[in-house]
């Protein structure tokens, strides 16, 4: 695997790819590698010819009294992963001017209405930080396909729309959630939480499943989710949002809706938070 670590040491290992006409499908990460970034490299490696990851903790996605400092950094285990799987390049930039060269002049993509709502209600401004790197790796790099997880579903969604306008020629993959024996979806967050936490974090995702069967037995989606909604707080787990949507996260409130849908859910475990979906 190349390693770069600049902006200059990116463009010649890309220069050196384009001469050969190769596909390229970029991987985008906050490094913390686990399975479900692992998975997202084994996609993209269907999908072409040469892979290339980003590790670069955006710190334009963090609120003020967020994560950004204490994001697990763990470069040398996610270099040892990557190299595993045989990803061709990987861009770790030394720093965020490798990214925004100018930070006065970043290009702000704005998430609109979708982007405030959900997560976007409880981290104001974070999918604005998100699609403006997005963007900016895109800008760089220029692949022919992106791969996401679909556990941060609505940021894929964004980043679908947003490529709509901004980046229609690359073609973007959604990648299935891995989840731990218990149901846990994996998440570089989870390494936040002590094996009891963990235990108690699966009763999101059970909580999600339980509710997509009621729903698919046409129970009342109202009752689903305050029951839904009660079983976390009686499992100590903080709600944020428990919601149905469409596929393309159009509100649902009625209890028959034929279309794909989703359940989404948000929760709070001691000052970690986690967030989970069912797509059915
Ligand atoms: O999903 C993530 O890890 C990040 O939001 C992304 C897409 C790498 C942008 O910083």
């Amino acid at each position: 695997m190349i390693i770069t670590r600049t902006r200059k040491e990116l463009d010649v290992a890309l220069k050196n790819f384009s001469k050969n006409s190769e596909k390229l499908a970029l991987i985008p990460t906050m490094g913390n590698l686990h399975e479900g970034h692992l998975s997202l490299i084994r996609i993209a490696k269907k999908h072409a010819s040469k892979t290339i990851s980003t590790i670069f903790v955006n710190p334009l996605q963090f609120g003020k009294n967020e994560d950004y400092d204490k994001y697990p950094r763990t470069h040398e285990d996610d270099i040892k992963k990557l190299n595993d799987e045989k990803c061709d390049i990987l861009f770790l930039p030394v720093n965020n001017k490798e990214v925004f060269s100018n930070i006065e002049d970043i290009k702000t993509i704005h998430s609109g209405i979708l982007g405030s709502e959900l997560c976007g209600k409880i981290r104001p401004g974070h999918f604005d930080g998100v699609l403006t790197v997005v963007n900016k790796l895109f800008e760089i790099i220029n692949p022919d396909v992106a791969v996401f997880g679909a556990k941060d579903y609505q940021q894929e969604i964004l980043i679908r729309q947003m490529a709509v306008s901004l980046h229609p020629n690359i073609e973007l993959i959604k990648a299935p959630i891995i989840r731990a024996e218990n149901g846990i979806a994996l998440s570089s967050r989870n390494n936040y939480l002590s094996e009891p936490e963990l235990e108690m974090a699966a009763n999101l995702y059970k909580a999600l499943y339980h509710s997509a069967q009621s729903y698919k037995k046409n129970f009342d989606l109202k009752t689903i989710i305050s029951e839904a909604k009660n079983y976390l707080i009686s499992k100590k787990l903080i709600p944020h949002y428990f919601e149905l949507r469409d596929h393309n996260l159009n509100k649902i409130d009625i209890n028959q809706f034929e279309g794909k849908k989703v359940f989404l859910g948000s929760v709070t475990i001691n000052n970690t938070r986690l967030i989970d979906n069912i797509e059915f």
